[in-house]
């Protein structure tokens, strides 16, 4: 569901703003929120009207989601009173490149100054660099941070942090197969299975995938959250 204008106020309502201007990852996770609670009304950058340049400098995918959850929250902190920003980071780790391309996965070709990397020129750079690996072994890794400020009963407010990943093993073929998805998913068999990830139904992909293994925890620990700080998942909300 898009949300152009914001929903009239409930008596308890809790913000989640997705740290994302790509609105595939805001369709995956939508869903699962709706599910979790009616308190929860989903934003992503675009619903607010935000495009912030926020550069990924850290060296880890931890590092990186949570700088993109730290520079969200303070940017949206003022305009609401409850809220749980969700930011996400996602890499390919290749053993015999000693983890690489892992944070550089979107930038991982060398291209001109100022452009990006197209998603086959990435997979063309790392056939090339893995020629002559022998030790194929790879994962996806997904990382989300989620950083929110929650009523609480005590202290009248409450801040928490917490993190989830999700990630899936597999091996990297010699050559491309299949045309479906996209990024490395032409390169990137899943352990236990003989095609790639290009291969699969999007469906099948979807439910066995580092980002929906990390999206369903992220979905998880909110609902943890939530109860933690004593706001009934079913509730419709009178107790702000
Ligand atoms: P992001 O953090 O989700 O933007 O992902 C960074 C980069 O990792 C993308 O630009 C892709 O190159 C790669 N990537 C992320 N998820 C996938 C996937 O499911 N399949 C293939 N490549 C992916």
């Amino acid at each position: 569901m898009e949300q152009n204008s914001p929903r009239p106020e409930r008596p308890l309502s809790i913000d989640v703003v997705l740290a994302t201007g790509n609105r595939d990852k805001v369709r995956e996770l939508q869903p699962m929120l709706d599910k979790l609670s009616p308190l929860l009304r989903v934003w992503s950058l675009a619903d607010l009207s935000l495009a912030p340049e926020i550069d990924e400098t850290e060296p880890t995918l931890e590092g990186n989601a949570w700088l993109k959850a730290e520079a969200i929250f303070s940017l949206v902190q003022s305009r609401f009173r409850w809220l749980i920003v969700i930011a996400d980071d996602t890499g390919l780790e290749v053993d015999c490149l000693q983890g690489a391309p892992g944070v550089r996965s979107a930038r991982f070709a060398p291209v001109e100054a100022g452009s990006s990397p197209t998603y086959d020129e990435n997979v063309t750079h790392l056939l090339k660099l893995m020629e002559g690996c022998v030790d194929r072994a790879a994962r996806f890794r997904t990382v989300i941070a989620m950083k929110g400020r929650l009523p609480s009963t005590e202290k009248g407010s409450a801040q928490f942090e917490e993190s989830v990943e999700g990630k899936i093993e597999g091996t990297i073929t010699t050559r491309r197969h299949g045309d479906g998805g996209f990024g490395y998913d032409p390169l990137f068999m899943p352990a236990g299975m003989e095609i790639t990830f290009a291969q699969i139904s999007l469906e099948e992909k979807n439910r066995i995938s580092h980002r929906a293994l990390a999206v369903a925890r992220a979905a998880l620990r909110i609902r943890e959250i939530l109860h933690r700080f004593g706001i009934s998942s079913t509730e419709t909300g009178t107790n702000a």
